[in-house]
């Protein structure tokens, strides 16, 4: 029932109300092009694969704190209250669940909504009983998860994280490198919930979800929702690669007021996230390939708690650069963005994207969707693909694969016999 949970919650009850555009959702929006460019097919993408419909959306959650979803989002002060009033019916309805919540892994938070537990494994079972519940309660088909609770402590794999049996004799113990994510992740998997990761904590990305996902048909993905300013390094530092224009720093900064930045403001949690945004560039220069351009440039990444500024995102990025005969260029952006404007539509095609993979018989990783994580997942030993473009390529060739149409390699020499 955070910021993004609320915005993405009453942008869909706006949206099939038609109080408000989804705007940034491919899903919804997105077109999709079959066959040769002379054949003028592009229908929508929502009309290629059958996706759910927003009408059949009920939404459910859990919450450290006890405040149902119009409360939270009022609170978050994302929406204008005049949006938010025109559903606050609906959203009054969306209460949220006791939370999973082990305090250690998110300090700045003192939630009172919470469940008790002897043991983490039991932690899991109710979790489970949730998720039965929701399902028979709102009466709905399927369900999928995408976590869009706060940024935990910065944790590293360890043996528990290795096998199925190992994380269960682990929970019994409740050992500590298990944090809260993983217990929803846990939970889901086990009753056949499609989970994406929308933050960067350990979740979907140890060996025993892998076996587990794989064990029960359940598709996974993650992490860390692409937004704001990552989303620009995906956009910029490519086309500088493909021009082989040379780098010699990136620093980037962020002010945010968000809970979620005084939460990042605690060193501990800020380094989940400082890992998640630093992968980026490498994996898109590829500094061994490419010595003397990308090999020793300086990246620097900041987020600073500004309360002033509420969701209302400033990123700067300073790039310097170096071209012909290695003169130096600068290039400047300054994103005044919004946090949970620009993750909502993520949340959403997760949510429908997801539900169809499951249908579609996809289990394990879905590298397809890497479009939308700051850290996408590959096959374990397969370098990620972090380039926005070659995603997007990927997850519509995905698309057309699945019913049977056409990959696009835009070779287009046929137009030209
Ligand atoms: N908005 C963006 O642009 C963006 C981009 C990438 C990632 N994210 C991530 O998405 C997440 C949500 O962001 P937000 O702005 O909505 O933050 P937020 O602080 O407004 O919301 C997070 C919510 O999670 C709840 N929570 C924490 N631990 C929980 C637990 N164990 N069980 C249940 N609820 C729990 C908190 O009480 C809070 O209500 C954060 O991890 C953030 O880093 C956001």
């Amino acid at each position: 029932m955070g910021a993004v949970a609320t915005t993405t919650i009453a942008g869909v009850f706006l949206a099939r109300r038609g109080l408000g555009k989804p705007v940034g959702s491919l899903t919804q929006l997105g077109t999709i092009r079959l066959g040769k460019r002379t054949e003028g097919r592009n229908p929508k993408i929502n009309e290629l694969v059958p996706l759910a419909n927003l009408e059949d959306i009920e939404f459910g959650g859990w919450d450290v704190f006890p405040d149902n979803a119009l409360e939270a989002a009022r609170r978050a002060r994302v929406l204008e209250t005049e949006h938010l009033d025109a559903v606050a019916d609906e959203l009054k309805a969306v209460a949220p669940m006791k939370a999973a919540f082990y305090p250690e892994y998110v300090k700045r938070l003192s939630g009172t909504h919470v469940k008790e537990a002897p043991s983490k494994y039991e932690m899991v079972e109710q979790l489970r009983a949730d998720i039965r519940r929701f399902k028979q309660e709102r009466n709905v088909d399927r369900v999928v998860a995408v976590w869009c609770g706060s940024t935990e402590t910065f944790l590293q794999q360890t043996p528990v994280h290795q096998t199925i049996a190992s994380f269960e004799e682990g929970l019994r113990k409740s050992d500590p490198n298990i944090n809260n994510t993983l217990l929803y992740v846990w939970a889901c998997l086990k009753e056949g919930v499609p989970f994406a990761n929308g933050a960067p904590n350990l979740g979907v990305d140890i060996p025993a979800v892998h076996e587990l996902a794989r064990e029960t048909n359940t598709p996974i993905a993650g992490r860390d929702f692409k937004t704001g300013q990552t989303l620009m390094k995906t956009v910029i530092a490519p086309g500088l690669k493909a021009r082989l224009l040379g780098l010699n720093g990136w620093y980037s900064t962020n002010i945010l007021g968000n809970r979620d930045g005084e939460v990042l403001d605690d060193p501990a949690n800020f380094k989940t996230k400082e890992n998640s945004k630093l992968g980026v560039l490498d994996s898109i220069l590829e500094p061994a390939k490419h010595p003397g351009l990308y090999d020793d440039y300086f990246h620097k990444v900041r987020i600073d708690y500004y309360p002033p500024r509420g969701d209302a995102k400033e990123g700067w990025d300073n790039i310097d650069l170096f071209g012909w005969m290695g003169y130096p260029m600068q290039i400047k952006i300054d994103f005044l963005c919004r946090d949970s404007i620009l993750a909502a539509p993520i949340v959403l095609d997760l949510a429908l994207f997801m539900d169809l993979a499951k249908r579609a018989g996809f289990r394990g990783i879905q590298e397809w969707l890497g479009f939308y994580f700051k850290a996408p997942m590959a096959a374990e030993g397969l370098q990620v693909e972090h380039d926005l473009f070659v995603q997007q390529s990927k997850l519509k060739n995905t698309l057309r694969w699945m019913v049977g149409e056409e990959l696009i390699t835009h070779l287009g020499n046929e137009y030209y016999d």
